[in-house]
Parts: structure tokens; C-alpha cells; sequence
């Protein structure tokens, strides 16, 4: 049985095929390429099998979203499939998870990495989303170490005092990497991408429930529940709510949208930044 006969699609790249990454391609898989990139060869068997029990056309690659030359193999294979036409990033470990140190080179440096090398390989009119974090709105970061993070090379990111200095822990290494990946989009939508014709963007999902989410709330249950309860929502997300919102990023109607992060938290933030509701991120 020949399920499709198209033999040119665009493709999909995914680089973390967790809960979020594969809710968002199943919105916009239809008729394309599925390219998903993982560490977890198990979990690549398990989302794959699904994708093709779901009659979406898969394949998949074993990366690691900390090390560049497995990053840039990944965008050099996506390119070798066909167009390039949409980069969703989801690789990361959360706070509770890794160390410092981990979790800025996975979820900052990485994804810095995944940038530049989906920078050289996408479509023109392609579209890319880098999952972030509310935790980007946490703690503002002074305007000029902004600027020397927008100057800074992926490399020369770990050696910013700022970063060195501040993310002793994970939590406070977690929020800066997130804010430091929607500046990652913001600066390739002005430079490398820009280049190609292809738009970028970041999402921040607030508490969404997946198994990540699961093993924050083992470990830092008060906090999460606060989180919660300080949001007009007063409830957590789900992956379909990212999805919804990840698909519109990616797609044609948000064609003039481009650098930019959207919140997507029930209100956490709103309580947050208006002085409504406060957490200690140190
Ligand atoms: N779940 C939440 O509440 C929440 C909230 C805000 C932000 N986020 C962020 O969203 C993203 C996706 O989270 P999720 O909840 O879907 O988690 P998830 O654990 O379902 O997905 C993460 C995926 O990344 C993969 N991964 C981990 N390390 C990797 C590596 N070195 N190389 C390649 N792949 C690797 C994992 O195998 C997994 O498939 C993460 O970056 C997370 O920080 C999650």
C-alpha cells in the first residue's frame, strides 16, 4: 500500500521530540516531512511508531541538543530530506533535572547552536520556534547585559560575568537561559535568518502538564502550587494550548510576526511583574 505518492515535501524539523515539540508538529504534519531529532533512541522508537500509526510520513535522528557537530549533522540531514520550512526547538532539562552548568549549556548554548545551524539551511518563508520559558520573565536582566548577550557568539555565551555570576543555581540558571533563548530568537530573526527569508520566534508556556512538569512539581511542589494559584487561570496548561498557539506562530497567518516571544502562562507573569504575587529565584 502506497499511503502517499508526493514525493517532494517540505520538512519538519523537531529537536527534542518530548510532550510540547510533538503536539506542535502534529497541528502542521499533515502532507509534509517529519525530521525528529532526540537524545532518547527509546523515545524516538515510541513518538515515531505513533506519527506513523497517525499516517504522518516520520523519520528520526539521534542528537544531542549539547554537542554542535551533532546539531549541525541534524540541520544538514533536514536540508538533504527537502525544503526546510519549519524548526521547532523543545530540547531542554528543567531545573530540577541538572546542574547549573547543564542546564546553560542545553538550553542556552544548544539552543544557540540549533539556531545558527538551522540559520544556514532553512527555506525562504520558512518558520522556526524556539520553546522558551515563563521563567524568562523572572528575573529582568540590566539593558547592557542584554546588549552583550545579543553581541555575544553561542560560544561566548557561557563567559558573560553576568551569566557566570548569577546562575549558581539551577533555578536562577534555568531563568536566564530561557530569557537568553528569546533573545536567541530576536537576534537571528535581524541576522541569520533574516538572511534566508525565514522567520523566527520564541514561545514561553507557563506550567504546562508534561512529564518535565511532573518532576518539577515532585520537587518544588510549594512554589509550582503558588505559581498556580497566582494566575487568573488558577490552573495548569496543556501541550494542546502550546500546540494551538505553536502552530499560529509557524504558520502563514503569522507572517508579519517575527522576533519576537509570546507568553502563553494563565497569568503568572501579570501577578508577578504588578508586585501581586512574588517568588524567591535565588
Ligand atoms: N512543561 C513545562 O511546564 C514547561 C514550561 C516552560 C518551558 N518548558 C520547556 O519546554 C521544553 C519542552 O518541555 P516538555 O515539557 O515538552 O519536556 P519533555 O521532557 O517532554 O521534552 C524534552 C525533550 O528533550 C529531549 N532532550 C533532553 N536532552 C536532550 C539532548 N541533550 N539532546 C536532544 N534531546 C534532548 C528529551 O529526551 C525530551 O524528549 C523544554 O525546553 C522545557 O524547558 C516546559
Amino acid at each position: 500500500m502506497i499511503f502517499d505518492r508526493n514525493e517532494k515535501k517540505d520538512v519538519i524539523a523537531l529537536l527534542g521530540a518530548g510532550s510540547m515539540g510533538t503536539a506542535i508538529v502534529r497541528r502542521i504534519a499533515a502532507g509534509r516531512k517529519i525530521l525528529l531529532g532526540d537524545i532518547s533512541a527509546e523515545n524516538l522508537e515510541k513518538v515515531s511508531t505513533d506519527f506513523r500509526y497517525s499516517g504522518y510520513d516520520v523519520e528520526t535522528m539521534i542528537v544531542n541538543a549539547l554537542e554542535k557537530d551533532s546539531i549541525e549533522a541534524f540541520a544538514q540531514k533536514a536540508a538533504a530530506l527537502g525544503d526546510v520550512m519549519y524548526f521547532i526547538d523543545t530540547a531542554g532539562a528543567s531545573p530540577n533535572q541538572a546542574s547549573p552548568e547543564q542546564i546553560l549549556n542545553l538550553d542556552m548554548v544548544g539552543t544557540g547552536y540549533a539556531v545558527d545551524a538551522f540559520g544556514k539551511v532553512m527555506a525562504r518563508g520558512g518558520a522556526g520556534l524556539l520553546i522558551s520559558s515563563q521563567t524568562g520573565y523572572m528575573m529582568p536582566i540590566p539593558f547592557d547585559v542584554e546588549s552583550q548577550i545579543l553581541a555575544a557568539s553561542t560560544e561566548e555565551l557561557m563567559d558573560i560575568p553576568f551569566i557566570k555570576e548569577t546562575a549558581t543555581n539551577s533555578g536562577a540558571a534555568y531563568i536566564i537561559a530561557k530569557r537568553v533563548n528569546q533573545l536567541q530568537a530576536l537576534k537571528a530573526a535581524a541576522t541569520t535568518w533574516k538572511e534566508r527569508r525565514a522567520r523566527i520566534n520564541s514561545l514561553s508556556p507557563g506550567i504546562i502538564v508534561t512529564p518535565l512538569a511532573y518532576d518539577e512539581f515532585a520537587a518544588a511542589g510549594d512554589n509550582y502550587q503558588a505559581m498556580i494559584d497566582a494566575s487568573a487561570a488558577m490552573r495548569t496548561g496543556t501541550i494542546d494550548e502550546i500546540a494551538e498557539a505553536g502552530a499560529f506562530l509557524l504558520g502563514e497567518h503569522a507572517g508579519f510576526i517575527n522576533g519576537t516571544d509570546l507568553l502563553i502562562d494563565g497569568g503568572t507573569i501579570a501577578s508577578m511583574r504588578s508586585g501581586v504575587y512574588s517568588i524567591n529565584v535565588q
